[in-house]
């Protein structure tokens, strides 16, 4: 018999003992979260070494918290002054590492929007600050202030019934809100998107809980972290979540925020039908705030995923919307 034949034939009962093993569930955990842990390591987060794509997500976080600021109700003058600083550094630093990107320009308009609505008197409240990010803004001189478009009620939803390009366009994240919204509007924009969601072999994993006792509310608004400035004005807060228990595999242990996501977006469009503002907010999924969640809600089991909240309300009257512009097309999409 030839080596690899003998080694062949002594490794045949090993062989087979990996196999089994390798189907125990709490082995197959193991195995695929340490893939997930794989991937992660090779992000620029971890590796503290920032890729050209790391820094760009970088200053979009820097302009879009003073974006957002510019578009709050009650904005106060001089807000934000760390965020600020935060943002012309960033671009500062990302002008220097990479060149320029339509981020970055959009970063500088986000300043210089900021700068315009504070006069010399604004400015003189604090001039030290002032002076810091002056020489960013110098260092495009071209790019005019961003512009946050501002709307009333009427004519933002003038397209909520309008075909689906027009109707999608028309959708926006709104962060002011005015007055009660009935739980029945709500119940029907729930009803659409859940009627309407795809799901992995239908299985519908996602769950939907609507938030309408204001202590709870502001609680649970606290602990997210996200909503400074205008949650407080929301009406309800939704809870998107998905149960792990409708998955049948440690394979699909990831499908919980897929069907979250698609849900998540849908509902978005079926609350935007129905004239219903909205803001999706983030849920940082670590374990202290997820403890603190399902302390003040038990009806969440133990088995299900917090996917997402949102914080949903009447529009105001008037009201402006952060621009958001989006990444230029040929960057996010490529035919192969
Ligand atoms: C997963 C997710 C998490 C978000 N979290 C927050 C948040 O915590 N606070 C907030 O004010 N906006 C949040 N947003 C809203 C985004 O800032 C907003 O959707 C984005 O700027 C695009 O704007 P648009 O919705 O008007 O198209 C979140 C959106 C998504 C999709």
């Amino acid at each position: 018999m030839t080596i690899s034949g003998c080694l062949t034939k002594c490794l045949k009962p090993c062989r087979w003992a990996f196999r089994r093993i390798a189907r125990i569930p709490i082995v197959q955990v193991l195995w695929r979260t340490a893939f997930d842990r794989r991937l992660l390591r090779r992000t620029a987060f971890i590796r503290r070494k920032p890729t050209r794509e790391n820094a760009v997500a970088g200053v979009v976080l820097a302009y879009h918290v003073i974006e957002k600021g510019l578009t709050m109700p009650n904005r106060r003058l001089n807000f934000g002054h760390a965020a600020v600083f935060n943002l012309a550094n960033a671009c500062e630093r990302f002008l220097r590492d990479f060149g320029e990107a339509p981020q970055v320009s959009h970063g500088i308009a986000v300043l210089r929007a900021y700068a315009a609505i504070h006069d010399h008197e604004a400015r003189m409240a604090d001039p030290d600050f002032w002076k810091t990010f002056e020489a960013t803004l110098a260092r495009l001189p071209d790019v005019p202030p961003a512009v946050e478009p501002q709307f009333t009620r009427e004519a933002f939803y003038a397209a909520n019934q309008a075909p689906f390009a027009d109707f999608a366009r028309s959708r926006h994240t709104v962060r002011h809100y005015a007055g009660p919204l009935s739980i029945e509007r709500i119940r029907a924009a729930a009803h659409l998107a859940f009627e309407t969601a795809p799901s992995a072999c239908n299985r519908q994993h996602v769950r939907l809980r609507c938030i309408c006792d204001a202590t709870l509310r502001e609680k649970i608004l606290g602990i997210q972290g996200g909503s400074r400035g205008f949650g407080h004005l929301a009406d309800k807060v939704l809870i998107v979540s998905a149960d792990l228990d409708d998955t049948l595999d440690i394979k699909e242990h990831n499908d919980v925020y897929v069907e979250g996501g698609i849900f998540l977006m849908n509902l978005c469009y079926a609350l935007h039908y129905h004239k219903i503002a909205h803001c999706v907010l983030v849920w940082f999924c670590n374990p202290a705030n997820d403890a603190a969640l399902r302390a003040l809600i038990s009806a969440i089991k133990e088995t299900e995923a917090v996917v997402a909240l949102l914080a949903c309300g009447e529009a105001a009257e008037t009201f402006s919307v952060a621009a958001s512009p989006r990444r230029p097309f040929d960057e996010v999409y490529a035919e192969i």
